[in-house]
């Protein structure tokens, strides 16, 4: 027999997301749909996915387990947010004013609002202070069904403040039930400071705060802003040697705005991912499709930003690309940290089927981080990530905008969220 020492009992649906990773093409449209589910766990691994009779027949349920009763509930990976720069102080509501006036985001950059103001924000309050933001946004994402997320820094931009914001995450990490995997952005904009020194500031990156933060083991992975007006090809490549030369692994977030050859420079170098791809060209998507670089996509910027231009999700999909989906949480131009909401638009906005949009989001998405040996499928060997939806089968995840239905939340085989409520919030 089987031990278990937590129980999902008859839900209605399952969506196990499970087989070979990273899905591509038709793959990506099969979720393993098991219709009246039982999981089991034990020390916070999947040990039992099947029907009732095979779960009464194998499995040995053990004294004080936690038992969840998933009658009428539709089950699903808990989601991975693969793209995420969590540690941010401040709000950018009145930029957003302006945007809707008509400024662009770029023209809100070189008025020196956007990424350098809520580097001056993240910069001014204290390490605790921004580990307590951390852990009220990881208690947010919980109840929305996020249980793995990335947290990048990026708005210290320099040794003390990007370090303090990785610590934050770590502190904050520490504290709460998520899986955290920290991403070091010390390339995600020039600071002030050495705006007519560029060159300067990409010396300081490569000698001294890429390892700095190699020594501390604050970061698994190194990301940097390829972008006209940003970091240039060549210098993201320059950037993108030191950090696999430190030892992270790299993610780039490419063609946002103008195709520079970010999607073909990350695919050339190996990196986990290049993120964002609404401006690739053929030739960039021919790349991805033809490596193990995830295309990630994040269709709340074009959203939010209000552009007409949407990553290429389809052509990317039938190429062959590893598609996954992420929410770009930060507070210039993707404020949201839902990932049912970024399931949605990855439907509405980027044409892609239902079970190609959860795939991308929890299978494809813990590729795009390199944990799917953990996380991103319902199936034996994995943590016990499952989210329960109160909705009558698995389409109105989509179908039914803008409710949350999540009803329970088990992580690594604890009942995290119970009835809609945090089973214990962090603050
Ligand atoms: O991924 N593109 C660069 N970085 C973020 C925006 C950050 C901000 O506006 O604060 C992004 O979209
Ligand atoms: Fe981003």
């Amino acid at each position: 027999m089987i031990k278990a020492d937590c129980v999902v009992a008859a839900c209605r649906e399952l969506l196990t997301c499970g087989g070979p990773v990273p899905k591509r093409g038709p793959a990506l449209g099969e979720v393993g749909l098991v219709e009246n589910a039982w999981v089991a766990a034990r020390g916070g691994r999947v040990v039992f996915v099947g029907t009732e009779a095979g779960f009464k027949r194998s499995v040995e349920v053990e004294d004080g387990a936690v038992r969840v009763d998933a009658g009428g509930l539709v089950g699903l990976p808990g989601f991975v947010d693969s793209h995420n720069h969590l540690p941010f102080a401040g709000t950018r509501e009145r930029e957003f004013s302006l945007r809707l006036r008509g400024w662009t985001y770029q023209r809100l950059a070189a008025e020196g609002m956007g990424i350098r103001s809520t580097v001056r924000e993240t910069r001014r309050i204290g390490r605790q202070e921004l580990a307590a933001l951390c852990l009220r946004r990881l208690d947010e994402m919980l109840l929305t069904g996020t249980t793995t997320t990335e947290a990048k820094s990026g708005y210290g931009l320099n040794l003390d403040d990007e370090v303090k914001q990785l610590e934050a995450v770590r502190e904050a990490a520490a504290r709460h039930p998520m899986t955290v995997v920290p991403t070091f952005m010390g390339a995600h904009e020039v600071p002030d400071e050495f705006r007519e020194r560029k060159e300067d500031y990409l010396d300081l990156l490569v000698h001294t705060v890429i390892p700095a933060v190699r020594d501390q083991g604050l970061a698994r992975f190194f990301d940097v802003f390829c972008e006209e007006g940003v970091f240039s090809l060549e210098e993201t490549e320059r950037l993108v040697a030191a950090a696999r030369a430190a030892g992270f692994g790299v993610k780039i977030h490419a063609d946002e705005f103008i195709p520079l050859g970010g999607a073909e420079l990350a695919a050339r170098v190996g990196a986990v991912s290049a993120d964002h791809l609404i401006a690739s060209t053929e030739a960039g998507i021919r790349a991805l499709a033809a490596s193990d670089t995830v295309a990630a996509l994040l269709p709340n910027v074009p959203f939010f930003l209000m552009q007409d231009k949407k990553p290429p999700a389809r052509r990317l999909i039938e190429a062959g690309a590893a598609v996954a989906l992420a929410t770009d949480f930060n507070p210039g131009s993707s404020m949201t940290s839902n990932m049912q909401f970024v399931v949605q638009l990855g439907v509405f906005l980027l044409r892609m089927g239902i079970e190609e949009a959860v795939n991308a989001a929890t299978a494809n998405a813990a590729f795009a981080l390199r944990l799917q040996d953990e996380v991103g499928s319902v199936e034996p060997g994995k943590r016990m990530d499952l989210v329960l939806y109160d909705i009558p089968s698995y389409p109105f995840l989509v179908y039914r905008l803008g409710a949350n239905p999540v009803r329970h939340v088990i992580k690594n085989g604890a009942a995290v969220v119970r009835d809609g409520r945090l089973a214990r919030p962090s603050l």
